[in-house]
């Protein structure tokens, strides 16, 4: 494994939330039950500044609420229910904020994947949040969380605040022709790219110039082998409970 992975190679996305609510304790716990020791999850600010899990822009998909994550406090947030949506099993279940999944995590040595996704406009604030928050929950961590943002700003600003922690440039569609420009720009130990558009040539451009390669989201086991094979460091997975690290050879 190169030094600049330090982590395994299967991560469950949203903390493991195909099969329970995702970005939740309860995913990650899941994810944990399936053997899963890294998790991908996201993260936000609240009005209020604090940084917590949670995809959309708006909480109404996946929880009983609705609005922007970004105009409603911690205290507003924490009184919906993030769970139902998902299974009755899960009703009840809060939005997580990133101190207490830094704590669980930490204490059942679980590696993360935090991606930095800044409701719309709060790019460089939220970077640099979630950087010195990560830095600071981490403090003393044998391996720190790997940081990863489709927002060039808010990767900019976490490499400002906190230019230990490890960056990934998360990349959504076609990789652009500038890509190592931007890798070296932003400081990052590599890309993180959607399974559709990676290439074997592009793998083996990235890493034989010692770059990283994680890849999402891969819910076919033969996918998975594959790209793994071609060199790359780790896949993203929402299918926890058949490309486990039991069953990937
Ligand atoms: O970090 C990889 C992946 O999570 C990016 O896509 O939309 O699921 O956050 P999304
Ligand atoms: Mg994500």
């Amino acid at each position: 494994m190169p030094p600049n992975w330090p982590y395994p190679k299967l991560i469950a996305h949203r903390g493991a939330g195909l099969h329970a609510p995702e970005n939740t304790l309860a995913a990650i716990r899941l994810g944990a039950r399936h053997g899963f020791t890294m998790m991908e999850y996201d993260v936000k600010l609240s009005r209020d500044g604090v940084a917590v899990l949670l995809h959309d822009d708006t909480v109404d998909r996946t929880s009983n609420g609705c609005g922007r994550a970004g105009d409603m406090t911690l205290k507003e947030l924490a009184e919906l229910d993030f769970g139902s949506w998902s299974a009755n099993e899960y009703a009840g279940e809060s939005i997580p904020t990133l101190a207490s999944i830094a704590s669980y995590t930490r204490a059942n040595g679980i590696r993360s994947n935090i991606e930095i996704k800044p409701t719309t406009g709060s790019e460089a604030e939220t970077g640099q949040q979630v950087a010195r928050l990560a830095q600071r929950l981490w403090t003393g961590a044998d391996v720190p969380p790997l940081l990863s943002s489709f927002s060039e700003v808010a990767l900019a600003a976490a490499m400002k605040e906190a230019p230990l922690l490890p960056r990934a440039l998360l990349i959504e569609d076609e990789i652009p022709e500038d890509w190592e420009d931007r890798i070296k720009r932003l400081g990052c130990a590599g890309l993180n790219l959607n399974h559709k558009y990676t290439t074997l040539p592009l793998v083996q451009a990235l890493r034989t110039r010692g770059y990283t390669v994680a890849v999402w989201t891969v819910n076919d086991m033969a996918r998975a082998q594959e790209l793994l094979e071609w060199g790359c460091n780790a896949v993203v997975t929402d299918e926890i409970t058949h490309i486990t690290p039991a069953t990937l050879p």
